[in-house]
Formats: C-alpha cells, sequence, structure tokens
C-alpha cells in the first residue's frame, strides 16, 4: 500500500545505514577535534544485524520503496556487508546500490557485484592528493580511490558514480580537473553543495559555492545542455556536454532545495528511522524489532511516521538553522 506524508510525498527512497563508523575523517563530515580516539561509536549489540535489517527493508519496500542505498558512515568497512547484500537482492523489483569512499571498494567489488549489487557511487572531492589528503584527514591517496572505481566499474557495477562535495576556498580549483578526467572516463560526475549537515563541521554560508557557479565555470570550458530528471524527486540536477561525451550533475540542496518531491526515508544503523537529513530525533524501530512486535505493528508504527511527515528543512534554511541541533550524518548517511 503506498504511503503519502502531509506534503503527499510518497516513500521511495531508502537509505541504510550500516554502520557509524568510517576510515576517513573528512572535515566536513567527521572532524578530528570531535571524532578522535575518544569518541564513542555505537556498541556492536545496538546495531541491527543483516536479518533485522532486511526484514525493515521487505516492509519499507512493501510501502513503495524502489531504490535502496547502503551508507555509513562507510558501509565497506561493516564485517560480511556482501551478505547482506545478498538478502537485500533477493527482494524483487528493487534498485540496489551504495555509497562508499571508495578506499575499500577494489578488494571487494567482485564479492558486491556476486552478490547483487546494481552500482556504487564513490565520494572523491579531488584529483589533487595535497587538497585531497587536507579533506580526508588521513593522508588517503587519490590513486587507490580511482583504483577502487576502476575495478567497480571492471566487474560492472554501473554506472559509476562520483560525488565531489565543494567547499569554498579548499577544493573549488579541483571542479575543471575533475570535470575533465570523468568526462574522459565515462563516470558521472556529481558536485555537491557544502551543507550544514550536523552540528560539527562548522558550516558557514559562505562556504557554499552555488550549483550556478559550478555550471558556469565548466560550460565555459566544455559547453553543456540541461538534461530532463530520470526520475521524479531526483536529488541532482543533470547536464550533458553538449558535444555528446557524457553527463555531470549538480545537488544544489542549499541554493535549489528540493525538499518538495524529497521521497526518502533513513534507517540509522541502530534502527532509529529518520524522516529528513536534518532531523534531531529518529523514530526507534529497533525497539519494536527486539520487543517481539510483528510485522503489521512494525508497518503501523512506519505508516504513522511517514503519514505525520512535514520535514522541508532545506527550504526552512538560514544562518541561523544551521545552528539547530541535527542527527550526525556519519549516524545516517549522505
Ligand atoms: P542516484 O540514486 O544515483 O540518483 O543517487 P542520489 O543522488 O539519490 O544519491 P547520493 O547519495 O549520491 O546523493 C548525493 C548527495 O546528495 C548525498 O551524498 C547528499 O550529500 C545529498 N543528498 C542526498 N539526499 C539528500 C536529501 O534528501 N536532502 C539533502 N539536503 N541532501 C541530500
Ligand atoms: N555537505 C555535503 N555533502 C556531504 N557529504 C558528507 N558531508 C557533507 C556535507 N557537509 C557527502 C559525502 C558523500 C556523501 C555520503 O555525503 O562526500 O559523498
Ligand atoms: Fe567518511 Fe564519507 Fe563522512 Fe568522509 S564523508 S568521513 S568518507 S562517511
Ligand atoms: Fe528531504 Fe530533508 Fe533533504 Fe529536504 S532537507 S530534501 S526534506 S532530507
Amino acid at each position: 500500500m503506498p504511503l503519502t506524508d502531509t506534503l503527499n510525498r510518497p516513500l521511495r527512497d531508502l537509505r541504510i545505514s550500516v554502520t557509524d563508523r568510517c576510515n576517513f575523517r573528512c572535515v566536513y563530515c567527521m572532524p578530528k577535534e570531535i571524532f578522535g580516539p575518544d569518541y564513542q561509536f555505537l556498541p556492536r549489540a545496538e546495531i541491527l544485524t543483516f536479518e533485522e535489517i532486511t526484514r525493515l527493508a521487505r516492509i519499507f519496500v512493501g510501502f513503495g520503496a524502489r531504490k535502496i542505498r547502503l551508507t555509513g558512515g562507510e558501509p565497506l568497512v561493516r564485517r560480511d556487508l556482501h551478505l547482506l547484500i545478498s538478502m537485500l537482492s533477493a527482494i524483487p523489483d528493487v534498485d540496489l546500490t551504495l555509497t562508499t569512499n571508495g578506499s575499500l571498494l577494489a578488494r571487494q567489488a567482485r564479492l558486491l557485484k556476486d552478490a547483487g549489487l546494481k552500482r556504487v557511487t564513490v565520494s572523491l572531492d579531488s584529483l589533487d592528493n595535497e587538497t585531497f589528503k587536507a579533506l580526508n584527514d588521513v593522508d588517503f591517496p587519490v590513486e587507490k580511490v580511482l583504483e577502487g572505481m576502476d575495478a567497480a566499474a571492471e566487474v560492472g557495477l554501473l554506472p559509476i558514480k562520483v560525488n565531489m562535495v565543494v567547499k569554498r576556498g579548499v577544493n573549488e580549483s579541483s571542479i575543471l580537473p575533475m570535470a575533465r578526467f570523468f568526462r574522459k572516463k565515462g563516470y558521472i560526475l556529481r558536485f555537491i553543495e557544502y551543507m550544514d549537515v550536523g552540528n560539527t563541521n562548522g558550516w558557514r554560508m559562505n562556504d557554499v559555492v552555488p550549483a550556478v557557479e559550478i555550471i558556469k565555470t565548466i560550460n565555459a570550458e566544455m559547453p553543456l545542455e540541461p538534461l530532463e530528471p530520470s526520475y521524479r524527486g531526483e536529488v541532482a540536477n543533470r547536464w550533458r556536454y553538449k558535444d555528446g561525451s557524457g553527463e555531470i550533475g549538480v545537488v544544489a540542496s542549499v541554493t535549489q532545495p528540493f525538499c518538495r518531491d524529497c521521497n526518502r526515508a533513513r534507517l540509522s544503523a541502530e534502527g532509529a528511522l529518520y524522516t529528513c537529513l536534518f532531523a534531531v530525533k529518529g523514530n526507534d524501530l529497533r525497539a519494536l524489532l527486539r520487543g517481539g512486535a510483528s510485522d503489521d505493528e512494525i508497518s503501523q508504527s512506519i505508516m504513522r511516521v511517514w503519514n505525520n511527515r512535514s520535514d522541508r528543512y532545506s527550504e526552512l534554511r538560514s544562518e541561523n538553522t544551521a545552528s539547530l541541533p541535527k542527527v550526525e550524518m556519519s549516524h545516517i548517511g549522505g
């Protein structure tokens, strides 16, 4: 039975965080001052098992979810993730994908593909090692991420999408080199406006490079034309190179919010359902799972949450809302 919220938005996309841990410390996501050696990550017992995740995923698909994206933290640091992929890929009619930093992808690509993963999105913020290392803050080299993407392409996890968060004064100068490089490669590069997710990254409006500026920069060298969205509520605005050499995307959640069509539900690693990336609190589904609730009872609870949903944070964003308490991105994925 299809669900709708108070703004008449359906539930189509389920994003599942499988761990709150990550082997990177991107300055805009898990700054070291907060996520240092003393940071308390979720203990194993509090994290949903693969069986629990799959049970919930089936219920969400029953409500109309057509895409499942695994996120983290970094999803590939969760042990035996391919086993979860095989369980989820048994659910029919689902676009099963994953967002990763690429560091462990070369090693796992074949296993993930064989388990039934369809495609991957890999984050990479620069081709310049100095810039990239300053952003990931763990001295991780660009080449390794590229190896991961290529391994994924080789086993057919296609199309490969690449997410680049653009931060003013930090990696703006990487926009053109990234566009040139991935156009040649045939991977779909998406530029993401730096967002005020969580409360630890010290976001300021001045740090945002607006999507129009990014498009203008690329268009001046490699002419672009807009493309229609490939589905309703698509996050990225799509553009193609006029010479037919490929496409790019821009995720303009700060300057052109897209809450109106937001059909995304997020499940945190410990089993809380979030109805917005910028939510303060989730709705505890784990208590139901572990308290012996039936599928029907769990469905009722999800239905109540979604029916009451009114989130549209990006449309209401201002310098003032940036300081409101919010869940960290590493807790619910992107
Ligand atoms: P496709 O399935 O390939 O269309 O991918 P996608 O664009 O849905 O997924 P992806 O996770 O790659 O999204 C790109 C980026 O956009 C994320 O990493 C976030 O930074 C941002 N983003 C995704 N969903 C939302 C959202 O609901 N709200 C906001 N404000 N930003 C989002
Ligand atoms: N603003 C925009 N995108 C972000 N991501 C992480 N933190 C932020 C932020 N503050 C992106 C990552 C990755 C995806 C999971 O979310 O780079 O592509
Ligand atoms: Fe890890 Fe991704 Fe966050 Fe970077 S953006 S710290 S890779 S979860
Ligand atoms: Fe959806 Fe919230 Fe993002 Fe708006 S801000 S698009 S409601 S997740």
